[in-house]
């Protein structure tokens, strides 16, 4: 259960209930927000990115000060210590020395740092790890398929492209299945999840077509080249499973198109996909917005 002063480091800390808490309490704030009403002020979350990001730092910033929590952010490795050689870990214990309210942190996993995380006194967000994790990335993505498909049980939700190397896929994978939704996925041979992997028991679909079929939730991935270590994806591959209006006729009419971002046009995604009426793309956006304010408020004991 994550209860107040508690973290959200991984998808396997929450309950059912949690995600259901986490729901109606984004679904208030939405309404709170449009309102204009700060819930409280003068605490303060600090933001350690120590990895690239766009949507999900500035959402939780933004979803903050909609809280009236004030924010310190550290996000550019290059003009922090860390370019003097501090490891992670050090960064994090004097950060926590500040004492700050609530730590959003994005790193590449790394065992000194998990440990450090674990024994603070004030709660953690996983705002992504490596490969292997980004919680509120799932939650927002539930979020949305249950505010524009009804429910999430029983959806059909297929992961398109490098599943192997997403922690937005892994997170996913783990919540849609608490949730009771059925998980495909679907692309380049080069990327299939090995025989010991998590990935390893997940219904997989050779051909685009048919895994569009088969979905009413679509989800791209972008190719995490970063991490292709030793692997070779050509680009005929990449194109071989990209989107695009004449294969989005496999996909049902009231099925929806999903991607946590960036989209790398004209790899997953063709121009034409961002004006096909189920694409929602930007609703995930907004809505992250209101489940990272969920989530803080919650862990922080913030009423709404
Ligand atoms: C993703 C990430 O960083 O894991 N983006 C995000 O947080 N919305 C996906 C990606 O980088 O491809």
């Amino acid at each position: 259960m994550v209860s107040t002063r508690q973290s959200l480091l991984s998808i396997e800390n929450l309950t059912l209930n949690d995600v259901e808490d986490l729901f109606k309490r984004a679904t208030f704030l939405e309404t709170a927000f449009q309102n204009g009403a700060a819930v409280r002020r003068n605490r303060v979350v600090a933001l350690l990115f120590a990895e690239p990001s766009t949507r999900t730092r500035v959402s939780f910033e933004m979803a903050a000060h909609r809280l009236g929590l004030q924010t310190v952010v550290c996000d550019n490795p290059a003009t922090s210590s860390l370019a003097k050689g501090e490891s992670l870990a050090d960064t994090v214990l004097n950060v926590a020395a500040m004492q700050p309210d609530l730590l959003v942190i994005r790193y590449n996993k790394d065992e000194a740092t998990d440990s450090i995380l674990k024994e603070l006194k004030f709660p953690v967000i996983n705002a992504g790890t490596g490969t292997q994790e980004h919680p509120t990335q799932a939650l927002l993505d539930a979020y949305t398929i249950k505010k524009c498909r009804g429910q999430v049980s029983g959806e059909k939700v297929l992961f398109l492209g490098d599943v192997v190397h997403s922690r937005v896929a892994n997170s996913n994978r783990k919540l849609l299945a608490l949730l009771g939704a059925e998980v495909a996925y679907c692309g380049p041979d080069s990327l299939t999840p090995a025989k010991d992997s998590l990935w390893q028991d997940v219904k997989r679909f050779s051909g685009l077509n048919e895994g569009l079929a088969w979905a009413s939730v679509l989800m791209g991935l972008r190719m995490q080249k970063e991490r292709h270590i030793g692997i070779a994806v050509t680009q005929a591959q990449v194109q071989n499973y990209q989107v695009n209006a004449k294969n989005l006729i496999s996909l049902r009419a009231d099925g929806i198109i999903m991607h946590p971002g960036p989209v790398l046009w004209r790899e997953e995604f063709a121009d034409e996909v961002a004006q096909d009426p189920r694409y929602r793309v930007l609703d995930q956006v907004t809505n992250g917005v209101f489940i990272r304010a969920a989530l803080m408020s919650k862990l922080l004991n913030i009423e709404v």
